[in-house]
């Protein structure tokens, strides 16, 4: 018997990084996926491996900004697998670095769209249909918001990330409360990845966009790896393996938490 055994979940940004591995994870652990991006090549492969180890996954193409488009997603979880348990709100993009003094309003806005309006849209229609499928005494229901651990703490050169990763953890207490206030049994927290070896990360580094950076891509990697005291950065299966836990009934009792997972880098 699998740890989410029997339940649906939708994860998006799953053609890469984390997603993927979340998808992959909570697929082993017995559930079904749909799996979304805006990549399709890449979610659809992801779908595939998935039913080649034996799981159930779909792959839907999915702009997480765009509401007609969530909409048609939980219609399509409803209808191939029978319902709704578990949303990962997971897409994002590390946007361009730089100054405030130097941003501009639509790349600010660029980012607080894709980094934190999807978040609410996955919210407001994770939470509309995921009710419908939950009950009180019976299997619940789980949102998991991917926030950061500069959800948590600030950085230079990082003021639209910022604020919307941190916008995310505020919008997932919210939502926590809504959800127990109203008796729905869903419970909706945050994850807090510190710096994972994932493709955001590593296009962020060749485009020199992280902390402001000055020096070269694996000056720049070193750098980041001093600063979690565990001597390295993260890997997907890591953040994925805390998305299993929040979404299994072994965190029945967390709702509005933040769960960090960044090897010690906000402990100092
Ligand atoms: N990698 C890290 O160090 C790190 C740390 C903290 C938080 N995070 C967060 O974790 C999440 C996943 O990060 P990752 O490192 O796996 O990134 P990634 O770039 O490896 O994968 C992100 C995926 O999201 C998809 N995506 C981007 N915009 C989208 C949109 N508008 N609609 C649908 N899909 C879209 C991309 O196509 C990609 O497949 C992000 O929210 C990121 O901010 C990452």
């Amino acid at each position: 018997m699998g740890r989410v055994q029997g339940k649906v979940a939708i994860v998006t940004g799953a053609a890469k990084g984390i997603g993927a591995a979340t998808a992959a994870v909570l697929a082993r652990e017995g559930a079904k996926i749909v799996c979304t991006d805006l990549d399709e090549q890449g979610g659809q492969a992801v779908a595939d491996e998935i039913a080649n180890a034996g799981g159930e996954a779909i792959f839907k193409r999915h702009d997480v900004v765009d509401e007609s488009q969530w909409e048609a997603a939980v219609v399509l979880a409803e209808e191939r697998f029978g319902g709704l348990h578990i949303l990962v709100n997971n897409a994002g993009i590390a946007p361009e670095g730089g100054p405030i003094e130097e941003k501009t309003l639509a790349s600010w806005r660029r980012t607080i769209e894709i980094d934190l309006d999807s978040v609410f849209l996955g919210c407001k229609h994770g939470i509309r249909t995921i009710k419908k499928h939950t009950s009180k005494g019976g299997a619940g229901g789980s949102i998991i918001n991917i926030s950061s651990i500069l959800g948590l703490v600030g950085q230079p050169n990082a003021s639209d990330y910022n604020a919307a990763k941190g916008g995310v953890r505020l919008l997932t207490k919210s939502a926590a409360l809504e959800c127990a206030e109203a008796g729905y049994n869903i419970r909706v927290n945050s994850v807090h990845p510190g710096y994972i070896d994932t493709p955001l990360v590593r296009d962020a580094l060749n485009r020199g966009v992280v902390q402001g950076q000055a020096v070269g891509p694996n000056e720049m990697r070193e750098l980041l790896i001093m600063l979690h005291p565990v001597g390295r950065l993260g890997i997907a299966e890591e953040i994925a393996n805390a998305v299993l836990f929040l979404s299994s009934e072994e965190s029945s009792f967390m709702t509005g938490s933040e769960l960090v997972a960044d090897g010690g880098y906000t402990s100092r």
